[in-house]
């Protein structure tokens, strides 16, 4: 099984970004851990950033023919952009929207999500365990498996 992780603005500068709120793990820190876990699951998956909304609608688009799972923190467009919206829905794939920080507990802003509506499931507040977690859950969603997991 293949999963397509992708991740949104400002997540390539995770480890000096506001460590208070997203903390020091680094976007290589977090690819490694899911590259791990992934392993452990019988996994492959395929990890990405852009700061650019078109280029994240392109690789949820390709997502569809090369994966069975996504997992998405879309960052601020999550809270702005229907067109994310309507490319996860587009796809008809297991999706997880993750967020390292807990959106709800944060601005008013940030409790909207554009895309929880067309997810499969939400993960926020674990910080980058978050994305481990996800990778749990589309595994057991597609195993369809309530077993331990390695
Ligand atoms: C974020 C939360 C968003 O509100 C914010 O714009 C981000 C990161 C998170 O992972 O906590 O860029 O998605």
């Amino acid at each position: 099984m293949h999963i397509t992780i992708l991740n949104g603005p400002n997540l390539n500068l995770l480890g000096t970004r506001q460590p208070e709120v997203y903390g020091a793990t680094t976007l290589a820190d977090i690819e490694h851990m899911c590259q791990r876990k992934a392993q452990a699951l019988g996994l492959e998956i395929e990890f990405n950033q852009t700061n650019h909304e078109g280029v994240l609608i392109d690789q949820i688009h390709a997502a569809r023919s090369e994966s069975d799972g996504l997992i998405i923190n879309a960052g601020a467009y999550t809270h702005t952009s229907v067109a994310l919206m309507d490319a996860v829905a587009s796809v008809s794939l297991p999706t997880v929207e993750v967020h390292l920080s807990n959106i709800h507990a944060r601005e008013s802003f940030r409790h909207t999500s554009f895309l929880s509506p067309v997810a499969l499931g939400l993960i926020c507040g674990f910080g980058a365990t978050g994305y481990v977690m996800a990778l749990d859950g589309i595994w057991a969603h597609l195993t369809a498996a309530d077993s331990p997991r390695p």
